[in-house]
């Protein structure tokens, strides 16, 4: 069978990452989480004392860490120079400053080419997550997905994620979480975007099961055509 690229963009919150890894494995394909690549080289930029409001130095330093990521859907995993970063990167302080970090272009083009490099090396194929994948980092993926969801269908399922780690109540969350996807859209380079040939689906009264069924059965489509 060949190998087949998804993208799958959208906001905080719209069932992204449930979706894509449940996708990937079932199709036997390999998965990367490109939140988690933003939010490693934030979480090291914060360990090493650099300020996350000063772009020049954001960008000057943003060639050290050496980041890396497992592939595997039932266990994917990320690390920063060797280490697990998958804990840290999960903070609140790590989650309100990635989309600074994020938005600087140095770190943007360094992590594009990571993300290319992990894709041309997926050899059945993989599911690729984030908020430019489709518009900027794999434009001729074979299936591109833009997944939406309502600012309180995203809010209560981000506050369900975070309970027992971080208390943060709904409203505290929906701010937050609004705050980031107005950063993460406005920003110059590479903004949170639709690709004019992405299919949308609105998640805000579909479950899990639904919203993976419907992707599963677009890349089928997909395929079947290839
Ligand atoms: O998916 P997430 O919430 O873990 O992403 C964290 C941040 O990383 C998000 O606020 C914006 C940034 N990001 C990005 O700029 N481009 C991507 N492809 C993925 C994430």
């Amino acid at each position: 069978m060949e190998s087949v690229i998804v993208a799958i963009d959208g906001p905080s919150g719209t069932g992204k990452s449930s979706t894509s890894k449940a996708v990937a494995a079932e199709l036997g394909l390999s998965y990367l989480d490109t939140g988690a690549q933003y939010r490693a080289i934030t979480w090291w930029m914060i360990s090493n004392g650099i300020d996350t409001t000063d772009a020049a130095a954001i960008a000057s330093a943003s060639g050290k860490p050496v980041i890396e990521s497992g592939t595997d859907p039932a266990a994917p995993t990320i690390t920063v120079d060797g280490a697990d970063a998958s804990g840290p990167i999960r903070t609140q302080e790590v989650t309100a400053k990635v989309s600074a970090v994020s938005a600087v272009p140095e770190v943007r083009s360094r992590i594009t080419e990571l993300q290319r490099s992990i894709a041309a090396a997926a050899e059945k194929g993989i599911v690729v997550e984030g908020r430019d994948i489709g518009t900027t980092v794999l434009p001729d993926a074979d299936l591109k997905i833009f997944l939406t969801a309502s600012p309180e269908a995203r809010a209560a399922r981000r506050s369900g994620e975070l309970k027992g780690k971080e208390a943060a109540d709904l409203a505290t969350t929906r701010e937050a979480l609004i705050k980031r996807d107005a950063a993460d859209s406005s920003r110059k380079t590479s903004p949170l975007a639709k690709a004019d040939d992405a299919v949308e689906v609105d998640t805000s009264d579909l479950t899990l099961a639904q919203v993976i069924e419907c992707v599963v059965t677009l890349v089928e489509e997909k395929r079947a055509v290839k």
